[in-house]
């Protein structure tokens, strides 16, 4: 047996089979066993010693165009070796757009360099097609530039709210924003082009801070065979934060939610790889990648969008005036967006109209999802489905794992496990429920789907332009080159063909970073090459977002007007217009728990709300104890799935034994309750990309006890705040409540009155606590049904929250949840507003001529507020009409029944 198949048959085997619960570290690079990553971080070191200046701007060559009000230009970048110095001249532009965001391009020009048929020597500039939304068009602002006088030596571009300036004799962007200083780019010199040469050239192009480590072959031993045929082609640059000492963002880690300090470890990595039993508190690559930092403090927060999808480090630093970030990308240009906002939140919302809105998901999907690995045939599908029933646990989704697939080849069902497909789908439909089956691009070979991707020549190539063959689930594999737009309508046939039959079947786009079992780091070999000739090593972080993408596209050519749901595991910037993520191969243990918190929270401030974690952990057996706590807290995963390794125990939770069963069910119910207020928050955050599951910082930005709180929560802007448990053995937990008024969302009991406080509160086994911020009214639906779709006509109650003042305000919003429509205005919108004196409700958009306009809103739940003055009996007006309606009064709330207030009406109710 040679050694890659040797490997290649351990790793199938410890991910298969072997419940070891520790990711291999040898299978990754750190940092210094990363060529160009161990290059920037010596040069960093090696650069603040010597300070010396690289690269200055000719200015010469600056043209700034009056109509376009862009500014471009060169970098020299000089280098003194072999006792002489050579120039190397790279473009660069820089904008601002749409009033909120300078953007800055440099680049070189390659056209004179490999000679290699089939390669592109150009550096990949194409990241925006992939990442950008497809309407986005940035607004040019307009500027005006000063070149430098005698006192300020400095070329200075205004335009509104920023004056940036350039300095001449060194490359360095001053970025003010109302006259204040928010960033400076390369404050610290860290600037690092690594432009082209040959070996034979490469000792005259390197000053004397660079390191040749790797810089033309690779020593990890897994990569070896890597041709790096441009040589070192690394871009890395700094980026200071003034007066801002709390960073965020740059998704998927599984760390705390504030980025932690790197002086001391490894930088955090973006690169997309399979990570099965990934490491906690770790700045190791995962399975997705934002090249986001938001930096918060007081009135100002930053956002750095680095627009590179090829291997990426960052270190982070903090310091005493501010904290500085160092970007390394192994290839490609160097291209960044700098925005500014006085809140986090709109740094986040400007950041998604740039990369896409989020999509509004298919109603259905936000509700609770049963998967394991796997689910074996027919009878076992249709058994838990009527199981589900007959324990009264609603669900919407069932879920097909890898092995329904006949030979895990794509696109085929096993025969003799599932004879008749369409006949279980049918099935779950009767009850409005759908299938996810899983799809991944790695293409067993010698069946008619790889024949096609062969013959179209659309896989993925090797070094040498010929077909790549790996090792996955399937054993050998080819993958598709999503990448091209011929390999997008070959995919598209196939799911087409695969899906079309029935309106409730979905797909799981898995594996997708890709992953290899026999490749390099878990995944491809870097010198791949993809449509146009463009290396893995430039493009990697975008595969995954390329194949979920062909997936969903595929869907929208069958059924414009239908919202299809795919998940994916790896994603890049962009990827949430289209797709669900979770966090992939977690372990049933406390700790997997408490971070899927974190990181959930990273993705949806990074653009990426719709995502969740296995519950209650992939690999392992959880005990009662684990279930119940991870089940209350997985209720506000955006994404609500229960997913388990093939190995484990079947965890439907019917199959759980009392009291956990009871409570399980009462928290998939809370979340089928709550779904009005959950799909409301959906649909801020498709039309605004604010998160879902929203940070404490988020809703409080100037509030610096929450910079580091990241085990308690709020559900988008609905005012509903959470606090899961995340340890064992515990009876109570603390709550920091900012300042204000909170009720207790089971019972409507005053939680907290006053200043911000951390409370310690009780949170015995069967509880978990959760509060309505006064001010606030929350929708909700009571009845239990077995799905979504079933509980589309029924009644809504409200629950009204009063502030300190006795006001509250809330909204509803209602579609169709499964088509476009809404596009074309075909949605209810409803404004809510609570005052001691009337409740109303005001039509903001009306869905004419539908169903919905007859729901009612049939209840009115009021908490008990200090200091209030209630009577018995109110006036309802609606309709043109008025009637009394009786109030009960509750230990802690005022309720008021039987209304049949139709939602597509305004009305008001006179208290
Ligand atoms: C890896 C995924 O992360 C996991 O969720 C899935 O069950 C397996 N692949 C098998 O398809």
């Amino acid at each position: 047996m040679t050694m890659s198949l040797l490997r290649t048959v351990i790793l199938v085997w410890v991910i298969s089979f072997k419940l070891v619960f520790a990711f291999q570290d040898d299978l990754l690079k750190t940092c210094s066993q990363s060529g160009f990553c161990h290059r920037n971080r010596q040069y960093a070191k090696n650069i603040r010693e010597s300070k010396k200046l690289h690269y200055l701007i000719d200015e010469d060559s600056l043209e700034f165009n009056t109509n376009t009000h862009n500014l471009r230009g060169y970098i020299l970048k000089s280098v003194q070796a072999n006792k002489k110095e050579t120039k190397v001249s790279l473009p660069f532009t820089l904008d601002f757009i749409d009033g909120d965001k300078v953007r800055f391009r440099l680049d070189e020009d390659r056209s004179n360099s490999l000679d290699q048929p089939g390669i592109n020597s150009r550096r990949y500039n194409c990241t925006e097609t992939w990442a950008f939304g497809p309407d986005y068009t940035p607004l040019k602002q307009k500027a005006t530039l000063k070149p430098p006088t005698v006192f300020n030596k400095k070329y200075t571009l205004i335009a509104g709210k920023f004056t940036v300036l350039l300095d001449p004799n060194n490359f360095r962007i001053e970025v003010q924003y109302n006259s204040k200083d928010v960033l400076t780019v390369n404050a610290d010199n860290l600037l690092n082009f690594e432009h082209y040469r040959t070996i034979e050239e490469n000792f005259e192009n390197m000053n004397e801070e660079e390191e040749a480590f790797n810089m033309f072959k690779d020593s990890f031993a897994d990569s070896k065979l890597d041709t790096i045929p441009f040589g070192p082609e690394s871009v890395a640059l700094d980026f200071k934060f003034h007066d801002i000492s709390n960073l965020y963002g740059i998704p998927e880690h599984a760390d705390s939610f504030k980025l932690r300090d790197t002086s001391k470890s490894d930088p955090y990595r973006l690169y997309n790889v399979d990570v099965f039993q990934y490491n906690l508190n770790s700045t190791m690559p995962m399975y997705g990648a934002v090249p986001l930092v938001i930096g918060i403090e007081d009135s100002m927060s930053i956002g750095l969008f680095w627009v590179n999808p090829a291997d990426t480090w960052v270190d982070i630093r903090y310091e005493e005036t501010g904290s500085s970030t160092h970007w390394m990308s192994e290839s490609g240009i160097i291209d960044f967006i700098i925005i500014v906002h006085e809140t986090p939140k709109l740094v986040t919302e400007s950041y998604v109209n740039i990369t896409g809105k989020p999509m509004l998901p298919l109603l259905p999907s936000i509700g609770y999802h049963q998967c394991r690995w796997n689910y074996n045939d027919e009878k076992d599908i249709l058994s838990v489905d009527s199981l589900m029933d007959k324990w009264q646990i609603p669900y919407d989704f069932l879920w097909l794992d890898l092995e329904y697939t006949d030979q895990k080849r794509y696109f085929t069902w096993k025969p003799d496990a599932f004879p008749e497909p369409l006949r279980m789908l049918r099935k779950l439909y009767t009850t409005g429920r759908n299938l996810v089956t899983l799809i991944d691009p790695h293409i067993k070979t010698n069946y008619h789907i790889s024949d096609s991707i062969l013959s179209a020549g659309v896989a993925v190539k090797n070094a040498i332009q010929k077909p790549f063959f790996g090792q996955c689930w399937p054993g050998e594999s080819l993958w598709i080159d999503t990448f091209s737009p011929l390999a997008n309508k070959v995919w598209s046939k196939f799911v087409q063909t695969f899906v079309s039959y029935a309106t409730n079947l979905y797909i799981w786009n898995d594996m997708n970073e890709p992953s290899i079992f026999d490749g390099p780091e878990t995944t491809a070999p870097k010198d791949l090459i993809h449509h146009e000739g463009f290396e893995e090593r430039a493009v990697h972080n975008l595969y995954g977002l390329t194949v979920h993408q062909a997936t969903y596209d595929s869907y929208i050519d069958m059924n414009p007007n239908k919202r299809p749901f795919i998940l994916t595991r790896a994603f890049f910037s962009g990827s949430q217009r289209t797709a669900a993520t979770w966090t992939g191969d977690n372990l049933a243990n406390w700790g997997y728990l408490q971070l899927s918190i974190p990181m959930i929270l990273s993705q949806n401030i990074a653009g990426m709300p719709v995502a969740g974690a296995d519950i209650a952990g992939f690999f392992g057996n959880p005990d009662d104890e684990l279930l119940i706590r991870w089940y209350q807290a997985g209720m506000w995963y955006p994404f609500f799935r229960a997913h388990a390794h093939l190995d484990t125990k079947r965890r439907e939770p019917y199959l759980f034994n009392e009291p956990t069963r009871s409570i399980v069910t009462q928290y998939i119910k809370l979340r089928y309750q709550l779904l009005p207020t959950f799909y409301t928050a959906f649909h801020d955050s498709h039309t605004r990309g604010v998160p879902i599951m929203n940070p404490m910082i988020y809703e409080h930005p100037r509030v610096p006890a929450f910079y580091d709180l990241d085990d308690q929560f709020y559900l988008g802007e609905q005012g509903i705040l959470v606090k899961p448990v995340t340890t064992p053995g515990t009876d109570n937990v603390s709550v920091t409540f900012p300042a204000g008024i909170f009720y207790d969302l089971h019972t409507l009991k005053t939680a907290h009155v006053g200043l911000l406080e951390t409370k310690i509160v009780p949170s015995p086994i069967h509880a978990l606590p959760a509060y309505i911020e006064g001010g606030h009214i929350i929708t909700k639906k009571e009845q239990y049904r077995r799905s979504s779709k079933l509980m589309q006509y029924d009644p809504y109650t409200l629950v009204i929250a009063p502030n300190v003042e006795g006001k509250a305000t809330g909204r509803l919003y209602i579609d169709d949840g499964e088509t476009f429509s809404y596009k074309e205005g075909q949605y209810l919108d409803i404004e809510m507003e609570y005052t001691r004196q009337a409740l109303t409700g005001k039509v903001i958009n009306k869905f004419e001529s539908s169903d919905f306009n007859t729901v009612t809103i049939d209840k009115v739940i009021i908490a008990k507020y200090p200091g209030e003055q209630f009577g018995d009996s109110c006036t309802l007006q609606s309709n043109g009409a008025e009637r009394d309606i009786k109030i009960v009064h509750d230990v802690h709330s005022h309720v008021v029944k039987n209304l049949g207030i139709k939602v597509g009406e305004d009305w008001k109710i006179l208290l």
